[in-house]
């Protein structure tokens, strides 16, 4: 049994359908990322696996249990073990950046102050950013926001990592800090991570496997290799950043089934 499993998942919001049919099956310790353009549900998946909605069918486990249904407590039992670090995720401008990456260790674990000390220390070390405890988030580069961001969310040392649009807005220099601050961390904590995000360049650097989302399923899954080399149209599309026309995309698709 795979750590997360979505069994024939369906979402829609209102008349608008987002999965019909969702299968995909995540392995403990493996680097998945997930492909697709812009509002084909990339986010409302991430969201699905840690509660914050609901499918309209279908399970979705998490280490072998239906979440589904989950009494709110057992449901925070499984949030504490997913660490996510989100699309525009906010920092406290009012706290220093220990205090940030502090908080959620405050929050939820009986810690004393040095504990906590050594954690804060540890975590901005593993994004590539120690000494800069005593700043203040309006005096870092955005880079460095998104970096302290995520040290925030590890010091909870989670057992899966969620990363929507992690480079997103980033400059290409930044971008290749944030990849290499997942894949050393994937190395040092053997965390699960899902990753979400149509650049390619951060899904090849930091995967071990690549599925890519369209029309509401998973139509391709493979490694970066298989990824890089494949023959369906729809993903050598996105994989070159080539954008067919919408006919064009309706023909792929017939071909690709
Ligand atoms: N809570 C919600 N209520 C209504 N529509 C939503 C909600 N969340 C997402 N959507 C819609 O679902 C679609 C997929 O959204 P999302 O998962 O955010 O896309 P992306 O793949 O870009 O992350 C979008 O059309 C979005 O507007
Ligand atoms: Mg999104």
């Amino acid at each position: 049994m795979a750590l997360i499993e979505f069994h024939g998942v369906d979402k829609a919001f209102g008349p608008k359908a987002i999965y019909t049919g969702l299968n995909l099956a995540i392995e403990q310790g493996e680097a998945l990322t997930i492909l697709g353009g812009s509002g084909v549900g990339k986010s409302v998946m991430l969201k699905m696996l840690i509660g914050l909605l609901k499918p309209d069918r279908g399970d979705i486990t998490f280490d072998g249990k239906s979440i589904i249904g989950m009494k709110s407590s057992e449901l925070a039992r499984v949030r504490q073990r997913i660490g996510m670090v989100f699309q525009g995720a906010a920092l406290f401008d009012s706290l220093t950046v220990r205090e940030n990456v502090a908080y959620g260790l405050r929050e939820h674990f009986h810690m004393n102050e040095t504990e906590i000390s050594e954690r804060v220390d540890w975590a901005l070390s593993l994004v590539g950013l120690p000494g800069v405890e005593a700043m203040n988030p309006a005096d870092l580069s955005g880079g460095m926001r998104k970096r302290v961001g995520l040290a925030r969310t590890i010091a909870l040392r989670p057992e899966v990592l969620l990363y929507d649009e992690p480079t997103t807005g980033l400059d290409p220099i930044n971008t290749t800090r944030i990849n290499n601050v997942i894949i050393s961390l994937k190395a040092a904590l053997s965390v699960t991570s899902i990753v979400v995000t149509h650049d390619m360049k951060t899904a090849f650097a930091v995967s071990n496997r690549l599925a890519m989302v369209h029309k509401g399923r998973i139509v391709a899954s493979g490694t970066v290799e298989e990824f890089r080399n494949t023959e369906n149209p729809l993903v050598h599309n996105f994989v070159t950043g080539q954008a067919p026309e919408d006919e064009d995309m309706a023909a792929l698709m017939a071909r690709s089934q």
